[in-house]
């Protein structure tokens, strides 16, 4: 079997460590399914980011919906990032981790009242509009709180990103955004609104993009309309690339943040504004693991079956996107054969899987198995169905781990819920 290439998960004397900490030691201790994370990881990933782009002016927004313990958040905090938050429920989150509004924005393609209002009370640096209603609501609310409210224009460039079609949002089809054509008029109408300042325009035209050029179309495409807009007396202070730098799973290239600032820049220098960034995958994705425990295996007349203690609930990601995730043994053994097997969890779908057809060390009750890639959108997307808790979250620095949230009890599968009487009094 082929080994994930990653110097922060690497083997000393045949075991799997995180930087300088055992993976055994922490299954051992906090038990499995068990996410973990590695704080080199994400602290060198955000330094390369912010180091391709230092010679401008930028700002790195953390995309929280990739990994929003507060922990993470606070790591990229302290290292300088600001803020996207896309609800009012990671608005809360990042609160906690103890970010300052005034460095979040607030992203969204359905903002509720409530949620604006919550931005515009709290000072966000900008809220990006994604409908000519949402810029009409945002400028009645923040007349009715005595205030300018800063909004980013998000426009809808039509490039396509190349991506799997879930993810891609930049095109005419997906619901992101405000189209290039109407956006110009809106601009211009928006900047007679009393209680609006724009501040910028806003892009992000997919999620897990491996080439570079989609972002230089959309952004050749945007410079034009943020000149234009400049010269109609439309003064704009930023220019948002948004999100989806593309990330190792399998064989995938990706460009480095480099490659992205030769590609963009020179279109960017003369528009003479800060440029931000909202990475989300780039900064997490390859910084986890998720750390499972074989429960059996077994054989049919057409497939070997390894059935693992994680499930869809714990990385949804393979079922919902046929999404690979490499998954290699946590203790290496000599002499060990490859099978061709699907990985599969406890819960009742056939949907629930986390690898499918893939050559794999054969493996017995009780091996731990490591899934790769698992900063990103998998603890985020997890659910309680058929009764499951939530796995841990563990940090590592160094030689050390860190419990960032436990395993969940029982008792937060029910929350409030009990049986409520007066239901059953007649
Ligand atoms: N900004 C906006 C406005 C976004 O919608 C997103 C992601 C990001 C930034 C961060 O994108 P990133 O750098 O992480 O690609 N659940 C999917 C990914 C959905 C992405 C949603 N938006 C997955 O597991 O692949």
């Amino acid at each position: 079997m082929q080994f994930f290439d990653s110097e922060y998960f690497t083997y000393k004397n045949n075991r799997l460590y995180c930087e300088g900490t055992d993976i055994s030691e922490i299954t051992g201790t906090v038990g499995t399914p068990v996410f973990i994370y590695s704080k080199k990881f994400f602290t060198d990933h955000y330094r390369k980011f912010a180091g391709a782009f230092s010679a401008i002016d930028h700002t790195i927004f953390y995309a929280v919906k990739s990994n929003y313990n507060l922990n993470v958040i606070k790591t990229f905090y302290d290292l300088g990032s600001g803020i996207d938050v896309n609800s009012a429920g990671e608005f809360y989150r990042a609160v906690k981790a103890g970010v300052d509004p005034k460095r979040m924005i607030l992203t969204g393609v359905g903002k509720t009242r409530n949620e604006i209002k919550l931005g515009i009370e709290n000072e966000v640096q900008f809220i990006k509009a994604e409908s000519e209603q949402e810029i009409y609501l945002i400028d009645k609310i923040a007349g009715e709180l005595g205030k300018v409210a800063p909004v980013a224009i998000r426009v809808n460039p039509d490039v396509d990103p190349e991506t799997h079609p879930y993810i891609s949002t930049g095109l005419a089809e997906n619901k992101f955004g405000i189209d290039s054509k109407s956006a110009y008029g809106l601009f211009l109408k928006a900047s007679n609104l009393k209680n609006i300042k724009l501040t910028g325009i806003d892009m992000h035209i997919g999620s897990q993009i491996t080439s570079v050029e989609p972002y230089k179309e959309a952004v050749e495409k945007l410079a034009g309309m943020f000149r234009s807009l400049r010269d109609e007396g439309v003064e704009l202070t930023h220019f948002d690339i948004g999100g989806g730098m593309g990330v190792k799973y399998k064989n995938e290239k990706p460009f480095t943040p480099r490659e992205l600032a030769e590609a963009i820049l020179p279109v960017l220098s003369d528009l003479d504004c800060k440029i931000s960034f909202e990475p989300g995958r780039y900064l997490t994705a390859n910084g986890g693991i998720l750390v499972t425990e074989v429960l059996y295996t077994k054989t049919n007349q057409k497939k070997n079956f390894i059935v693992v203690d994680a499930a869809m609930t714990d990385l949804l990601r393979p079922s919902i996107y046929g999404a690979y995730h490499h998954i290699q043994p946590v203790t290496l053994s000599d002499g060990g054969n490859d099978i061709v097997a699907d990985v599969v969890g406890p819960v009742c779908e056939s949907g629930d899987f986390l690898a499918k057809g893939r050559t794999i060390s054969e493996c017995k009750p009780q091996d731990q198995l490591a899934v790769f890639s698992a900063g990103a959108y998998a603890m985020v997307m997890s659910s309680n169905y058929n009764g499951r808790r939530r796995p841990p979250e563990i940090m590592v620095d160094g030689d050390k781990f860190y419990t960032i949230r436990s395993r969940e009890t029982y008792e937060h599968l029910l929350f409030d819920e009990k049986i409520n009487k007066e239901l059953f009094e007649n």
